[in-house]
């Protein structure tokens, strides 16, 4: 009876969101879980939680057929500039660190996708201090990296999500203090910090090609990186001073190089920070974020990330 209630709200009480930018995401067992962030050009602060299922086939042209499920009632953060990782025992548990809000906040949140709910986690002992637009990388197995953030050092933070126990990295050799740049976990478990701001002074950026070889993209903040199984970290947008951008720039990990993402099928002027983007199978889901001052995207644009050479926008997904 009761499942058959809860089924019953999700399929007719239809949830669209609308347009959100610096929220924070993460896919779990084919959902993809949206929190949080500015849902107004105005800097209005959501708790919106909700998630995209990705199990069933979807077309971006027919709202009918995207499956959103709105969480809100389960009592989010109400925070936004977050970032989200997974871990627990079952790797079935978001952690939401840091972030901005206009109320005092917990500095970790943690779902249990699994129970459905939310327990927010005391800060003890020796803990970060707040920060926003920071980006967590998941390592050594069920821990999470934080570094740096926004008005902060350099400082490297280490978070084991079984014991939920914080410890501090050795900063010998880390690079300057910087925010709204992206970290990916390589294969080799080195974790790789890419672009954005200095986390002290946020008018200068941070270098694209300390280390790599090829053309070097534009320095920017605020954009979105996933790593594809064939080791291509591909970097999509940002926003450069008070330019949004729309470039795709794809750096081969095995040799460093970056080079220009070739898009067959370009979408005229599609500019975008403070989105996100997830691999969904051979798909890079590209989610909400602002094209443009004032203007917020509501949308879900799926770029096709099968082949090396050549990058394709479709509005179809079929899960394999
Ligand atoms: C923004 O999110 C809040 C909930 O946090 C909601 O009440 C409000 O309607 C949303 N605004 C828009 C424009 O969707
Ligand atoms: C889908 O829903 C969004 C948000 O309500 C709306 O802006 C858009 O026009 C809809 N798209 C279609 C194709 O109906
Ligand atoms: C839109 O999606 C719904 C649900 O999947 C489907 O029943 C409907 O036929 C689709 N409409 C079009 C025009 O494809
Ligand atoms: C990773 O941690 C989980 C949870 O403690 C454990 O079950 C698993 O065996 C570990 N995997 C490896 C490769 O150590
Ligand atoms: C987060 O960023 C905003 C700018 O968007 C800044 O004003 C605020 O102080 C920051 N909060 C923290 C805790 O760093
Ligand atoms: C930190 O790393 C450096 C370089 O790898 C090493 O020399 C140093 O001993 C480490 N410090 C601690 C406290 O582990
Ligand atoms: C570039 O990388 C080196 C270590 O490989 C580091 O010492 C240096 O601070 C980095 N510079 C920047 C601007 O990130
Ligand atoms: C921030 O960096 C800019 C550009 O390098 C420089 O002109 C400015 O003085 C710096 N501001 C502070 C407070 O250091
Ligand atoms: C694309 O942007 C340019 C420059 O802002 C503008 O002139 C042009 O009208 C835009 N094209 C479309 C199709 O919106
Ligand atoms: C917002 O940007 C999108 C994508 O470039 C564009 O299609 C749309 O017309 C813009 N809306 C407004 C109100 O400028």
């Amino acid at each position: 009876m009761f499942t058959f209630f809860l089924n019953f709200i999700f399929t007719f009480a239809a949830f669209i969101p609308n347009g959100r930018f610096f929220h924070s995401s993460v896919l779990i067992d084919n959902k993809l879980y949206f929190s949080g962030g500015y849902n107004d050009s105005l800097g209005i602060i959501t708790n919106e939680f909700f998630y995209l299922d990705v199990s069933k086939p979807l077309e971006t042209t027919n709202n009918s057929s995207i499956q959103w499920v709105d969480l809100t009632y389960t009592g989010g953060p109400l925070k936004t500039e977050t970032t989200a990782c997974i871990g627990g025992k079952n790797n079935d548990i978001i952690f939401i660190f840091g972030g901005y809000s206009h109320t005092s906040q917990y500095f970790v949140n943690q779902f249990d996708t699994s129970e459905q709910q939310w327990i927010n986690i005391a800060s003890v002992g020796n803990v970060p201090t707040n920060r926003n637009y920071t980006s967590c990388a998941n390592f050594n197995n069920r821990s999470i990296a934080i570094f740096s953030g926004y008005s902060s050092i350099n400082d490297f933070w280490i978070f084991n999500t079984l014991t939920q126990s914080w410890s501090l990295g050795n900063t010998t050799n880390a690079p300057p203090s910087r925010c709204a740049y992206y970290a990916i976990t390589l294969p080799d478990e080195n974790i790789l910090y890419i672009g954005g701001v200095s986390g002290i002074n946020i008018t200068v950026y941070m270098p694209m090609n300390n280390f790599t070889s090829g053309p070097t993209p534009p320095v920017r903040d605020s954009f979105s990186a996933v790593l594809t199984s064939d080791e291509r970290i591909i970097i999509f947008g940002g926003s450069y001073e008070t330019t949004n951008l729309g470039d795709l720039w794809i750096l081969d990990i095995t040799k460093f190089q970056w080079s220009i993402g070739n898009i067959l099928n370009p979408i005229t002027n599609l500019t975008l920070q403070g989105h996100t983007a997830t691999l969904v199978d051979n798909y890079m889901f590209v989610s909400f974020g602002e094209f443009s001052i004032g203007n917020l995207s509501s949308r879900i644009f799926m770029l096709d990330v099968s082949r090396k050479d050549s990058y394709r926008w479709v509005t179809e997904f079929t899960p394999t």
